[in-house]
């Protein structure tokens, strides 16, 4: 865990263990580096030119400072050049205060300070650029390492102070107090899904959500397997056959006070852990498998944020939660199931079980809510993550506005989406010879990111509607320096924040 500070004092002046400044390339030495001439043990101009340092994106120096008898260091770290429109990317302003992070995580630093630079170089408002600073510095500090008990392999770093200077305060104090929420609601998800599976069942998860309800004064409902069964909700109810554990389904009603004002509704898969079921998946498909309910976690985080910060509009949370496992009660590959909106599947691989419960799930959204839209996140589809990779999550929809407003909202909040054609010609790879759908696509048509997401579309009738796969962005990220390259990202907690916060902007 990491504190995050502000200060109006010239960071010269910090008493942490190390100050950090953030360098153009081929940047006036005078001016940002000057005032700590007097105090290094070797000449900083000296040093600069023997570690060949230029600002480079993500390059950096250090060296030690004494102050008083105590040594400290200075750490000068690259953000590279500016385009041709004379700005910076927030995206690689994101990725220096990660590295930041990160270097300060090697030298065991635990307090550090960090100059703010100007927002112009990235063409935002002091706000904005003092949020990104706290949201990703938390971020980035977050470790999951309460099961380890090497006191050396734990996270050291407790304090970072932002001097600012410049800068408007109202908007730096604002911005860093936002960031700061978003970051918790981010790592709080992140910690939900790192949790292994016998520490995170489907009525752990309703114990958070029933803890995040009380705290911030929202309506629960939850329904436990005997209701779901009765509900005729038979996708969630066919999934959670073959677990011990009852299957849940959470539904947490946040509301801005005014009844008219937009309802959206954020529908997230909940499998706390997918075996594949009888269509059992080999073990190494299945090691990441804890990940299956990250969807179910950007939800509730979001909306617990989103309630701290008072979002404009109304928010539905909707978390139909199971396990998927093999058993003598599992549902089995020639099943039909009935769903809560009267459609049947037929169930051809019992390890395309999300969209089963994510049928139900928007089938009694959309009957049950007037909701101006929905947007899914689901752990989908493995076809998902290899099409795009860890760093985008598929979107997909068929509503141009939402689309719109989702895009920038990943512009915005750094949960990058990439869209994908729902496009019906690939309706005919779900259909059945026994029932109405079947639950996995033909080999022939392929794209099965896509024919889950049309597998969906049969379950939402009018409201504008997204669905999302974060299969590849939900976990085990490589190479992003606010990131760990293992564990959770929390992915979508940023997005649905920043979706709400804006709708009707
Ligand atoms: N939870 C998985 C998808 C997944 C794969 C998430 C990799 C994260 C990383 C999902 O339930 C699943 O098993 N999907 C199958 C569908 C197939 C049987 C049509 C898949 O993608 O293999
Ligand atoms: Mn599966
Ligand atoms: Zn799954």
């Amino acid at each position: 865990m990491i504190d995050i500070q502000i200060s109006e004092k010239p960071i010269s002046q910090h008493i942490t263990q190390c100050r950090v400044i953030i360098v153009e390339q081929d940047f006036n030495f005078d001016t940002a580096l000057k005032p700590f001439v007097q105090e290094l043990s070797v000449p900083l101009p000296a040093l600069i030119k023997a570690s060949n340092f230029t600002g480079k994106m993500m390059s950096s120096v250090s060296a030690p400072i004494l102050v008083n008898d105590t040594i400290s260091y200075l750490l000068c770290i690259g953000i590279g050049k500016r385009d041709a429109q004379k700005s910076l990317s927030i995206e690689t302003y994101r990725r220096v205060v990660g590295k930041i992070i990160r270097i300060a995580e090697q030298h065991k630093w635990h307090s550090i300070s960090l100059q703010l630079p100007p927002a112009q170089w990235f063409g935002v408002d002091d706000l904005y650029l003092a949020q990104q600073t706290a949201e990703i510095a938390k971020i980035a500090a977050y470790a999951f390492d309460q099961y380890i008990t090497d006191p050396e392999r734990k996270s050291h770093i407790k304090e970072m102070v932002v001097a600012f200077h410049g800068h408007e305060k109202r908007d730096v104090e604002d911005g860093i107090a936002r960031g700061k929420q978003v970051a918790h609601a981010v790592n709080s998800a992140r910690h939900w899904i790192d949790l292994p599976p016998i520490a995170l069942h489907p009525q752990e998860m309703v114990a958070i959500a029933q803890g995040i309800a009380k705290e911030n004064n929202l309506k629960i409902t939850v329904f436990n397997e005997k209701q779901i069964n009765e509900m005729g909700m038979g996708g969630l109810s066919a999934v959670a056959s073959g677990s011990e554990r009852d299957a849940q389904f959470i539904i947490l009603e946040y509301s801005c006070g005014d009844k008219n004002a937009p309802t959206l509704g954020f529908v997230g898969k909940g499998i706390t852990f997918d075996s594949g079921g009888l269509s059992l998946k080999p073990a190494e498909a299945m090691e990441t498998m804890k990940d299956d309910m990250a969807g179910a976690a950007a939800v509730l985080a979001s909306l617990d944020v989103l309630s701290k910060q008072k979002a404009p509009v109304n928010i539905v949370g909707f978390m139909p939660l199971s396990e998927n496992l093999p058993s003598g009660k599992a549902i089995k590959p020639g099943d039909i199931v009935t769903f809560y909106n009267g459609k049947t599947a037929e169930i051809k691989n019992t390890d395309a079980e999300g969209r089963l419960i994510l049928a139900d799930a928007l089938s009694y959204a959309e009957k049950h809510y007037k909701l101006d839209a929905i947007v899914d996140l689901a752990t989908l589809t493995g076809a998902c993550a290899y099409a795009l990779g860890p760093y985008f999550s598929g979107l997909m929809s068929q509503n141009e506005e939402l689309v719109t407003k989702l895009m920038h909202a990943s512009a915005k909040s750094g949960d990058t989406l990439w869209r994908l054609p729902l496009t019906d010609d690939y309706r005919p790879a779900i259909q059945s010879a026994v029932a109405d759908l079947a639950n996995i696509g033909s080999k022939r048509y392929m794209a099965g990111a896509i024919t889950a997401g049309l597998f969906l579309a049969n379950f939402v009738e009018k409201t504008p509607w997204a669905h999302i796969d974060i299969a590849g962005s939900a976990f085990n990220v490589p190479d992003l320096s606010y990131y760990r390259n293992d564990g959770a990202t929390g992915v979508g907690v940023r997005l649905l924040v920043q979706l709400a916060m804006n709708w009707q902007k």
